[in-house]
């Protein structure tokens, strides 16, 4: 069978922006993306699109409507798919068995059922979303436990490997393409169909085929290894600041061993997006489910290096500000968990806030592209606070870095933004309160230059002088 038509079960991060590539790069196949949320649908269908990803419009605006579709008629696309994706999300279990580490798998086992009740002739389904080792299993079970005569299944796993930011990018360009399947003749010829597709812009040699747990695993590996490194190199920066070792030179020369390579050694606050914690948690799960506890424990070291990170962080700023910061304003400049998107899943920054919240301060936040009421969804969550009423009498949201950081007694920068280096900080210091203090938690602005106008700075991986030096030679950071 040769593919003629997908369609996309889940239009959220993952599943808009690929299929948005797939339509660029197959003219002839018709790509649908359904999904239950007639809001999402009608934004994918609006001119503001639910998510902000660079390049995304484009794409969108020259295949909308051609052979790209969004769409809430689940059935229909479903019926007419040739190849169905799986990219629905799969949350961290809030309750039951394996609560706050094992994936849930709700959305996913209610989009097989969806599929086995409605499908007719041969499906490939594929998963995308990030689950479970043996989750492809469970789908083929539901699919052939509701067996009707005339149709036939093949499950393959195709794990997304996009940074938010950067996804069309990683789309287009990708390092890699994984498909994995079931080692038999119609398991290969599935493979081989995802592939034709894949082709049309992936070299061949790029596109790595595997068992399907091979697949599954990996993804979750992947995203484990990168997160390791943050950690490792955050583990790193807590060492600097307490032997004056600066951690930009430290992961410079690490990283210079081509064995090791210079990418994901940026010290920082911490790491946050929906993908990373997750995935490391259901990861120490199912070790500890196969009874390999040292396993478990190793990787969940991963996770807490990361809760300390974030808690030294939001410490020293209170420290700093004579331990304490009880009705202070403090101005947060980005609360997106990465530069380039308005995602907040899982962002440091929501941590930072709470602790700061909970000792009192005025918050003034400002995010280039997180909208108002997600920051206050977030401040307002019952996993943050139990009097929501009170978060909103403390926070303000603002529109423009400027306006955020007028009165404030400090600046607390969370996410590595392009323009948070383009400010005029000899403005920002004169409409601040005096002492002023900035907390750099992405180590992206000139902390000498800072230091000359007069603000007290403060960052990570490195022990910054009270008085103001002169540029130091090597220093990466810039302004
Ligand atoms: C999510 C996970 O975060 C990621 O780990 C996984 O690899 C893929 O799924 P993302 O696309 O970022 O990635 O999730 P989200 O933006 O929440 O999108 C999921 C979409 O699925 C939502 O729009 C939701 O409405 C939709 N959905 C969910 C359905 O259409 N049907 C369901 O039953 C459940
Ligand atoms: C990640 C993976 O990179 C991607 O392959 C996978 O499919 C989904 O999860 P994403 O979460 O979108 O993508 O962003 P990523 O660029 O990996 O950043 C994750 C977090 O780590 C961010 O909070 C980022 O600021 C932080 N980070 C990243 C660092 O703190 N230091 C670094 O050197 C790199």
């Amino acid at each position: 069978m040769a593919i003629k038509k997908i369609c996309c079960i889940g239009a959220g991060y993952v599943g808009g922006p690929t299929c948005s590539v797939i339509a660029l790069k197959c003219s002839d196949i018709t790509v649908t993306v359904v999904d239950k949320s007639k809001e999402r649908i009608a934004q994918w269908n609006s001119e503001k699109l639910p998510i902000y990803e660079p390049g995304l419009d484009e794409v969108v605006g020259k295949c909308r409507g051609k052979n790209l579709f969004f769409s809430t008629d689940i059935e229909t696309g479903i019926k007419e798919a040739d190849l169905i994706f799986i990219s629905v999300n799969t949350p961290t279990k809030t309750f039951g068995n394996g609560r706050g580490r094992a994936a849930d798998l709700k959305y996913v086992e209610s989009a097989a059922r969806m599929i086995a009740e409605i499908a007719t002739g041969d499906k490939i389904v594929v998963e995308k979303s990030t689950v479970p080792v043996r989750a492809a299993e469970s789908i083929l079970n539901i699919l052939r436990a509701n067996h009707r005569p005339g149709v036939s299944y093949q499950i393959l796993s195709n794990p997304e490997f996009l940074a938010e930011g950067t996804a069309i990018d990683d789309l287009v360009n990708a390092d890699r393409v994984l498909i994995g399947g079931e080692n038999s003749p119609e398991g290969h010829a599935a493979i081989e169909e995802l592939c034709k597709v894949y082709e049309r812009w992936i070299p061949r040699a790029n596109i790595l085929t595997t068992n399907t747990w091979s697949s599954e695993l990996s993804k979750l590996a992947a995203n484990a290894f990168l997160a390791q490194r943050i950690s490792s190199i955050n583990s790193l920066s807590a060492v600097c600041e307490a032997t004056g070792a600066d951690v930009s030179e430290v992961a410079r020369a690490v990283g210079w061993d081509s064995r090791i390579g210079s990418k994901f050694l940026q010290a920082s606050v911490g790491f946050g997006g929906s993908c990373f914690q997750k995935d490391i948690l259901n990861l120490v799960y199912i070790c500890e489910c196969l009874n390999l506890p040292e396993v478990a424990a190793y990787w969940q070291q991963v996770i807490d290096m990361n809760e300390y990170q974030k808690s030294r962080f939001s410490a020293k700023v209170i420290e700093s500000l004579f331990n304490t910061v009880t009705d202070k304003q403090i101005a947060m400049l980005g609360f997106a968990f990465k530069k380039n998107t308005g995602d907040t899943r899982e962002s440091p920054a929501i941590h930072v806030a709470k602790t700061l919240l909970d000792e009192g301060a005025k918050l003034h936040i400002y995010d280039p592209k997180v909208e108002e009421s997600q920051i206050m969804e977030d401040l307002t969550h019952p996993s943050v606070t139990d009097h929501p009423e009170n978060i909103k009498r403390h926070v303000s949201i603002y529109r423009d870095a400027y306006s955020a950081t007028k009165d404030t007694h400090a600046i607390v920068l969370c996410t590595e933004w392009d323009e948070f280096m383009a400010l005029d900080y000899e403005k920002i210091y004169a409409g601040m309160m005096k002492p002023a203090y900035i907390f750099d938690g992405r180590k992206i602005l000139d902390h000498n230059a800072l230091q000359r106008i007069g603000f007290i700075v403060q960052t990570i991986g490195k022990k910054l002088a009270r008085t103001a030096v002169s540029r130091s030679w090597g220093s990466q950071s810039q302004m």
